[in-house]
């Protein structure tokens, strides 16, 4: 099992994955368009995780956007296939990922706004920011001064 950036071609097969979730009730063909026409997504790099040649769960990670700091990145549309879900895929990659950032690419904190129950974020090590739905996971040293990135 290893982390990869995504390839165009799995871009679709990616944003399927959050369909049941962020689809909000429009067919799967308008979600499709909306996932591939949104900037937000064209701002970030998504990374899988593979096994078998087949991918287990995704993510995007985010540098230089939403006022996020130097040397300071987001990560977001964290999500598994249904049929993949509650077998550790998903903690598995967000964990991969983090120990990417943190050994080469001299990342201080990483950040991300959290749809789910903080608990499964704060089990990676991810510490919450009080009221809110911003949440950090620092690397040794690194001292948050409270301000928070722009809402990705
Ligand atoms: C959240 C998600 C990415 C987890 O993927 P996964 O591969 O199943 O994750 P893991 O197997 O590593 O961990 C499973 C844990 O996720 C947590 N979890 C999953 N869905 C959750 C939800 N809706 N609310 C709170 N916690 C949730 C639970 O703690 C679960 O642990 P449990 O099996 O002991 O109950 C997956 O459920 C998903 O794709 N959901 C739709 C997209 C989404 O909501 N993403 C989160 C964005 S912040």
């Amino acid at each position: 099992m290893y982390v990869r950036e995504a390839q165009c071609h799995e871009l679709d097969a990616i944003y399927a994955m959050g369909f049941d979730v962020w689809g909000d009730g429009i067919s799967y063909e308008e979600y499709l368009v909306g996932c591939r026409e949104s900037q937000k997504y064209q701002a970030g790099t998504w990374y899988v995780l593979i096994d078998n040649e087949q991918i287990l769960s995704s993510l995007i990670v985010y540098q230089n956007k939403f006022a996020l700091k130097d040397d300071c990145f987001g990560i977001g549309s964290v999500a598994t296939p249904n049929r993949f879900r509650r077998r550790g895929y998903a903690s598995k990659l967000v964990n991969l990922v983090k120990t990417e950032l943190f050994a080469h690419r001299n990342c201080k904190a990483i950040f991300l706004y959290s749809d789910i129950d903080q608990q499964f974020y704060s089990k990676l090590g991810f510490i919450t920011v009080k009221g809110c739905d911003c949440m950090y996971a620092p690397s040794p040293g690194f001292e948050f001064d409270g301000s928070l990135p722009a809402y990705f």
